[in-house]
């Protein structure tokens, strides 16, 4: 049962995610919009985000284990989903029996997925990840002639159905980097091998958000955006791009109270309070995903400001400077961490204080913290 009323709590609009969503769809032109929600929906809840993402436009899922996409299966949602982090021992009779769509990176991969298909005697889809240039996962170049004469055989024995041809960029963030026309290069060359080996893709895909929402040239058949689709502008720098992040982060004060001018606040008393002041207690710390490196360099938005935070964020609490308090903040009261109301703080003003990407600030929140959703279809 839901925790009526919770301490933290992240509250995720599905509704900013079937408006990011539309903006989207509305970019991709002709080509089909994935929706990424790996890592349950960049901490979003991966089934929520994709039924309000489908409802929206979206076509299909990605994922990148067996398990994640299981799981959106269960929750009865019947899209493409498609999972491209496995390897030689991942389970794939599951996968396929689930109806999932299975991207391997090599040989190996390949007749992993070909023995599951033949033990339950059922045609696996298939996607090639191909590596353009990230050196990450997907097919390196030296091994795609071998991966492409097996899967060959394999489509002509009936074993897989060969879904698509996919990779993705390194830098899509720098829209007019060198490396994106490289990797564009690369992957058409490889879709022209296969092509040339007799093996026709029904899809090519190559650009995540950065990529969706600012080259539309390389939209091939479909578009794989993830953090736009949480309303994070994936190159800040440039524009929001309309965007409404998804994901509010609040935590109900736990006390008020007094500190005198010459006190110092929290561990090490790094701050001490220049005159007397009251102070909230927040009941969150770095065990629930605020980062301590923010001590004493980031503000909460509380009784219609942002107040600063003072002294070492802690394990599981926090305090913020109220002054003379004549806003009556009191204890229970709602104090925003990031996102939600006009003026309370952004992720990127975490991300940016803290030294990392906002992708990294959604995916903190965890552990004691409560996830609601809130609006659109659920
Ligand atoms: C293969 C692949 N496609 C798409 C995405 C979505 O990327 P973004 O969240 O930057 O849109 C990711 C995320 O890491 C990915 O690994």
């Amino acid at each position: 049962m839901n925790n009526p009323d919770p301490q933290v709590e992240t509250v995720v609009d599905l509704e900013a995610i079937a408006h990011n969503v539309r903006i989207l769809v509305e970019h991709a032109g002709d080509a089909a919009v994935m929706v990424v929600v790996k890592a349950d929906g960049y901490n979003h809840g991966a089934v929520e985000v994709a039924k309000a993402a489908l409802a929206a436009g979206a076509r299909e899922l990605g994922v990148t284990t067996v398990e994640e996409a299981v799981k959106l299966r269960r929750a009865g949602i019947t899209a493409p989903i498609l999972c491209w982090l496995n390897t030689s021992d991942t389970d794939y009779v599951r996968a396929i029996a689930a109806d999932i769509e299975i991207a391997v990176s090599s040989v190996a991969h390949l007749e992993a997925v070909a023995r599951a298909a033949r033990e339950l005697n059922r045609m696996a889809i298939l996607t090639l990840k191909v590596d353009t240039g990230l050196n990450r996962n997907g097919v390196s170049q030296t091994e795609y002639p071998r991966v492409l004469s097996l899967l060959r055989e394999l489509v002509a024995a009936g074993t897989v159905r060969f879904r698509a041809i996919f990779s993705h960029l390194a830098q899509a963030d720098a829209p007019h980097h060198p490396s994106i026309d490289l990797q564009r290069d690369r992957f058409l060359e490889c879709v022209a091998e296969a092509k040339e080996q007799g093996l026709q893709p029904e899809l090519v895909h190559l650009s995540n958000s950065a990529a969706a929402l600012t080259r539309p040239d390389l939209a091939f058949d479909m578009v794989r955006p993830g953090i736009a689709v949480y309303g994070l502008s994936p190159i800040p720098e440039i524009s929001d791009f309309g965007l409404r992040p998804a994901m509010t982060f609040r935590a109900r004060v736990a006390l008020v109270k007094q500190v005198a001018a010459g006190e110092g606040v929290s561990y090490g008393h790094e701050w001490i309070a220049p005159h007397d002041t009251t102070v909230a207690l927040i009941p969150a710390g770095y065990a629930d995903g605020v980062p301590r490196v923010l001590g004493g360099r980031f503000d909460v938005w509380l009784g219609g400001a942002r107040r600063p935070n003072r002294g070492r964020i802690c394990m599981d609490q926090l305090v913020v400077d109220l002054g003379d308090n004549a806003a009556g903040v009191r204890e229970g009261d709602t104090a925003i961490l990031f996102g939600g109301a006009p003026g309370a703080p952004h992720p990127q003003e975490w991300a940016d204080t803290a030294g990392t990407i906002h992708y990294e600030i959604v995916c903190a929140p965890r552990g004691r913290v409560v996830r609601t959703h809130i609006g659109g279809a659920r």
